[in-house]
């Protein structure tokens, strides 16, 4: 018998148990594994049913995705299932944990399902750009009708084990798995098979209803291909008999697999657990915490107290006065009831949450606290005067970070004593919200400190991204050659709304300059007019931004910015004094405005990203192209399907990315400088996906 699958027996019942750690994944040992368990139970008379279960947390969770960049190892999955379903006994599914993608298909081949309570169940196959491959489209529908297939199908979210009996999905959900399989499987023992309806599935939808739904689709899918083709394998379920509609899933799974997309999203799934291992953390223990405090209540601070909370942390939020202390306690209070409005929580959960927080405005009461993270105002001054006072409140032991976007911690921590426990936390708005984290290690962070960060990080749900120090670090520090460059181009002739729009329809959420609106502009001219004294002469500097906030606009808020907003709308207008202000300006510095394509813009946008990523990671301050990739996807709605930047690089060609960064650099050099390591891999179209160890 196999290393992964078992047979063990209770009189006329077979027991075939799977054992693959971490999540049973249904790859080549597991099949073959199963295929044998069917050759060695079908001939057997002493066996008159048999139970599919796995060991360990989880029922299978899919196929094994490592596999899809090698060959095809037989047996196919949906061969196996196949054998399953045809079996002259009939076969139990017995599931628990998460039931996903070809585990779930694995489970729709058995004859009966029986689900534990807290089984998730589901096909997540779109969020890998691939659609269920093994029966999944077809089986389901058969199931449970049109709308809950192109659900389960189209958006990949998993639904729970009494919805998924609500759908047809599951035929019983059990508090004692293992009893009541048996039962069930006594029962069935020796009698009729039942099996799925081979005929085209029945639906009252009319084609308009059908068109309707592709369109809904290929909205919510915006870009993503998956998601739309997964709809069509579903479609065909009721107009073609299974064998056929089986097929025409198999070639479409094909299909897509080979896509760009999918790579793309493959990679964004390992690239999301490889950020939490970087080599710095190797050598790194995590510490006990228990008692977090977080300085300052504002926005931000609110919601990461909101997010240690809700991890199980004990939290303080020191405030200045006892005034701000209430006015934090109701920010978290705030978060919480909208946590329950979403169904996130309940509101015994929230009340158990909020009985955790200690507000005050007394600075000592940081003296029990294990972590402290500063959240105050951005400005190294005032982030000073907060380091100063928790050299002497805080335990010496206690580990010290600070919430900042832009700032070298080490410029305002100097006094503190033993800086190895001093790290960044680079928290993105809002912060229960928002799942990325940059973990800033100064020259002297302590391993076992980096390694807290991320387990905390973990706890509350994030992901965290190991980041040297530089301004911005690595989300905004490419972020700021993004607006450099997409500045640059409105200047030179492409307008805002084209801008946004090439950018919107390549899968951003928001193109730059409704991005800037909707940040508000003031911050970015403070610290510009902070920074003209040292600022490189050589470098182009577009006013643009500077003269929209002189002529008293700063962004949404105001109702205009780059564009108008009608009172109480986000919708970007056309702004004619803005326009006339670019115009003004361009005249002024003797540009004569040109056109741009759209694909231009893009390349433009994204080969200055790839550029400044580059130089970030030859200097160290990321560790892999994997970890900017993961900050831009999680934290700048860089969208999943393209992987990221460096995966986009690698998807286009880093000898076209570097070409296009070249002729960049050629026409500007006093802004541009193309990267040593974008000049060494684009030189010889390498892949950046190469230095991901
Ligand atoms: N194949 C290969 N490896 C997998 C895997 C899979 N399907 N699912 C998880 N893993 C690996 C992870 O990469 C991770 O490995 P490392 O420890 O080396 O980083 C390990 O298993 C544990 O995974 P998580 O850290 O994600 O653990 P978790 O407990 O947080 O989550 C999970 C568990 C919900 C199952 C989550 O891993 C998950 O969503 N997995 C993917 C599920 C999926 O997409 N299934 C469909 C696969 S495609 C398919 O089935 C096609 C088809 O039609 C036949």
């Amino acid at each position: 018998m196999s290393d992964v699958v078992t047979i063990t027996r209770e009189g006329a019942v077979a027991i075939v148990t799977i054992d693959n750690p971490p999540v049973n994944a249904v790859g080549q040992a597991v099949r073959q594994g199963l295929w044998d368990a069917v050759t060695t139970l079908e001939p057997d008379t002493q066996v008159e049913a048999v139970i599919l279960a796995c060991a360990g947390n989880t029922f299978i969770a899919g196929a094994d995705i490592r596999e899809f960049d090698g060959g095809s190892m037989e047996p196919w999955l949906a061969d196996l299932i196949d054998r399953i379903h045809s079996s002259a006994k009939p076969w139990i599914a017995a599931l628990h944990g998460t039931v996903l993608g070809g585990g779930l298909e694995t489970a729709l081949g058995c004859h009966y399902r029986i689900a534990d309570r807290r089984t998730k169940i589901g096909l997540p196959e779109v969020s890998l750009g691939i659609l269920p491959g093994a029966g999944g489209t077809q089986r389901t529908p058969r199931l449970t009708g049109a709308a809950a297939a192109v659900q389960l199908v189209t958006t990949g979210v998993p639904v729970s084990a009494e919805k998924a009996l609500e759908f047809g999905l599951i035929d019983r959900v059990t508090d004692d798995l293992d009893a009541d399989t048996m039962t069930l499987a006594q029962h069935a023992a020796g009698q009729p098979v039942p099996r799925l309806d081979p005929a085209p599935a029945e639906s009252n939808l009319s084609q308009d209803d059908w068109d309707n739904l592709r369109k809904q689709v290929e909205k919510q899918a915006r870009g993503q291909l998956s998601p739309v083709r997964a709809f069509d394998a579903v479609r065909l379920a009721f107009e073609t008999p299974l064998a056929e509609g089986m097929d025409a899933e198999r070639d479409i799974f094909m299909e897509l697999k080979e896509t760009d997309q999918s790579k793309a999203l493959r990679h964004a799934f390992f690239a999301e657990r490889a950020v939490g291992k970087p080599a710095a953390l190797k050598s790194g223990t995590p510490r006990d915490i228990s008692r977090l405090a977080v300085i300052g209540g504002g926005l931000m601070g609110s919601g990461i107290a909101t997010a240690a909370l809700s991890a199980g942390y004990t939290t303080t939020i020191v405030e200045q006065s006892a005034e701000a202390a209430t006015t934090a306690r109701e920010r978290v209070a705030g978060n919480l009831a909208s946590a329950v409005k979403r169904g996130k929580i309940t509101e015994e959960a929230r009340d158990a949450t909020l009985d955790r927080l200690t507000t005050t405005d007394d600075f000592d009461a940081v003296a029990d606290a294990d972590l402290i993270i500063e959240a105050v105002f951005e400005e190294s001054d005032v982030k000073r005067a907060v380091f100063d006072k928790l050299a002497t409140a805080a335990r010496p032991d206690a580990i010290l970070a600070t919430n900042t976007s832009y700032i070298d911690p080490t410029t305002f921590t100097s006094q503190v004593p033993n800086p190895e426990r001093i790290m960044g936390l680079h928290f993105f708005s809002p912060a229960h919200i928002m799942r990325l984290v940059e973990v800033v290690r100064t020259p002297d962070t302590h391993p076992d400190v980096l390694a807290t960060g991320f387990t905390m990080a973990k706890k509350m749900r994030k992901v965290a991204v190991l980041s040297g120090i530089c301004d911005g670090f690595i989300g905004n520090r490419i972020l700021g050659a993004y607006g450099r460059m997409a500045g640059y181009l409105l200047e030179d002739g492409a307008s805002a709304a084209q801008i946004d729009g090439a950018m919107k329809d390549f899968g951003m959420p928001m193109g730059p300059f409704e991005m800037f609106d909707m940040a508000g502009l003031q911050i970015g001219y403070s610290n510009r007019k902070r920074e003209a004294a040292t600022r490189d002469p050589q470098m182009r500097y577009s006013r643009i931004a500077d003269l929209i906030v002189e002529d008293g606009a700063t962004g949404q808020k105001t109702g205009r910015g780059f564009y108008r907003y009608e009172q109480g709308s986000r919708a970007a207008l056309p702004s004619p004094e803005t326009e006339a202000l670019i115009s003004a300006e361009r005249a002024e510095k003797g540009i004569t405005p040109r056109s741009f394509e759209d694909s231009e813009i893009v390349a433009m946008l994204h080969a200055v990203q790839v550029n400044e990523a580059a130089k970030i990671l030859q200097e160290g301050i990321a560790e892999r192209p994997l970890d900017v990739d993961v900050v831009k996807m999680m934290g700048y709605g860089y969208p999943r399907w393209r992987g990221g930047p460096m995966q986009e690089a690698d998807a286009r060609g880093t000898a076209q990315v570097l070409s296009t960064m070249q002729s960049i650099a050629d026409a500007d050099p006093g802004s541009w400088h193309v990267a040593d390591l974008l000049q060494e891999i684009g030189g010889k179209n390498g892949r950046f996906a190469d230095l991901n160890t």
